[in-house]
């Protein structure tokens, strides 16, 4: 595995992950569903969009500062929630909380997390967001939003995108779907991952921490494991959001939006932020990539909403197109995921700084050292096609 001082880009972290992880954990996190079209689409909007520099511009220093709802973050993105970060590594998320805290940005949660609410709050004070997975039963959401909110979570994720099972391919030839049957030769394959399976052996599997207090008394990880996958997916609609928004007196935020109708709904139900999102390729195959609506989001919702964006940014200059597209603020999934698993701590606060290298670096190739010039300025991006 490539050293870390050796790791210049986030396909560096990626081919790191791979070579650390067991397949059946590998194709969880890299993975999308059916052709895994999406997956691919999200890089290739990216790639497709040019940014026009502009020169004989001061660009000694750089401002990446970008302020959310009156709170002021030393950059403009934050780590995506993904759930059981701990199948990578133990303690995988209080790795990139703290990391993010270290770093000033912020870090979301899973609802599907390998922590608790508690410990990750303790972790990174004032820099934990949580995403909540709406239960079948309300009372075990409400139990959560308390949780989060005596933790002293300001802002309250709802992940929108999910309300049936995707058919993720990958995972079902592996047997990774629950009641979990994996096959021998999956296992043996485990055992070319020493470090891995070291890891896992001295933790005793991960656990949906978050689902544990209503599982029953004396639930183990399985137990829990059940009780989630009855809880979840559990189909939502506007009407039961009602619920959620009058629960959470903090900042609520929907996530997995595309379509701008849907945006201005959001606005008009109290909703305060969306994340633009395909959730990195892994729901609807045949979804749009989150960056071809962000102009139609922006232009129907205003300045009703702060816009957030995610779905296979790989590079600064990606999260630079995004802000002047008109995000307010981008997220990362993945590219987190494979720092921390195949690095651990150090990953994790690699990761941040790579992205944070390649924004300052953008900024300066453009002309435009305060990213705040960036800011919904459309006149910086061309699209090829
Ligand atoms: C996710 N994502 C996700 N989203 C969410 O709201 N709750 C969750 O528990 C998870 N779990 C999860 C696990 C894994 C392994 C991945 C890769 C992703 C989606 C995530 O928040 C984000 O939308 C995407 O990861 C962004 O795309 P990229 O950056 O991975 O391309
Ligand atoms: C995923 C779920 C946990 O994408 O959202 O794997």
């Amino acid at each position: 595995m490539t050293k870390l001082s050796k790791v210049y880009n986030t396909e560096d972290l990626r081919r790191a992950a791979q070579a650390y992880l067991p397949r059946l954990v590998w194709d969880y996190i890299a993975g999308g569903v059916d052709d895994e079209v999406a997956l691919n689409y999200n890089r290739e909007a990216w790639d497709a969009l040019k940014l026009v520099p502009r020169y004989l511009v001061d660009v000694a220093s750089t401002d990446t500062r970008t302020t959310l709802w009156g709170h002021t973050w030393k950059s403009c993105f934050g780590i995506a929630p993904m759930g059981l970060q701990g199948f990578a590594r133990p303690g995988a998320d209080g790795m990139l909380a703290a990391a993010a805290a270290r770093h000033g940005i912020p870090f979301v949660l899973s609802g599907a997390g390998t922590a608790t609410i508690e410990s990750i709050t303790r972790q990174a004070p004032g820099h934990a967001w949580f995403q909540v997975y709406v239960a079948r039963e309300p009372a075990v959401t409400l139990d959560q939003l308390k949780r989060a909110q005596d933790s002293g979570v300001d802002v309250l994720v709802v992940t929108v995108d999910a309300p049936v099972h995707s058919k993720r391919e990958r995972d079902l030839r592996n047997g990774f779907v629950p009641p979990p049957k994996i096959r021998v030769p999956l296992l043996l394959e485990m055992l070319m991952h020493p470090r891995w399976c070291l890891s896992m052996l001295r933790q005793g599997g991960p656990r949906f921490e978050n689902w544990a207090p209503y599982a029953g008394k004396n639930a183990d990880t399985r137990a829990i494991a059940a009780y989630f996958s009855r809880q979840i997916p559990f189909i939502q609609t506007w009407q039961s959001l009602d619920l959620i928004r009058q629960s959470w007196p903090g900042k609520l935020v929907l996530k997995g939006i595309l379509d701008p109708r849907d945006a201005i709904r959001a606005a008009d139900a109290g909703v305060d932020g969306i994340i633009i999102s395909n959730h990195g390729g892994r729901v609807l195959d045949a979804a749009v990539a989150p960056v071809q609506q962000l102009p139609l989001i922006r232009a129907a919702v205003g300045d009703r909403l702060v816009l957030m964006l995610d779905s296979g940014l790989r590079r600064g200059s990606d999260m630079v197109k995004a802000l002047a597209l008109g995000a307010d603020f981008v997220w990362i999934g993945r590219p987190a995921f494979y720092a921390v698993a195949a690095y651990g701590e150090a990953g994790a606060d690699r990761v941040i700084s790579l992205f944070q290298e390649e924004i300052n670096l953008t900024l300066s190739q453009i002309g435009r050292p305060q990213i705040a010039s960036v800011l919904r300025d459309t006149s910086l991006v061309i699209n090829r096609c």
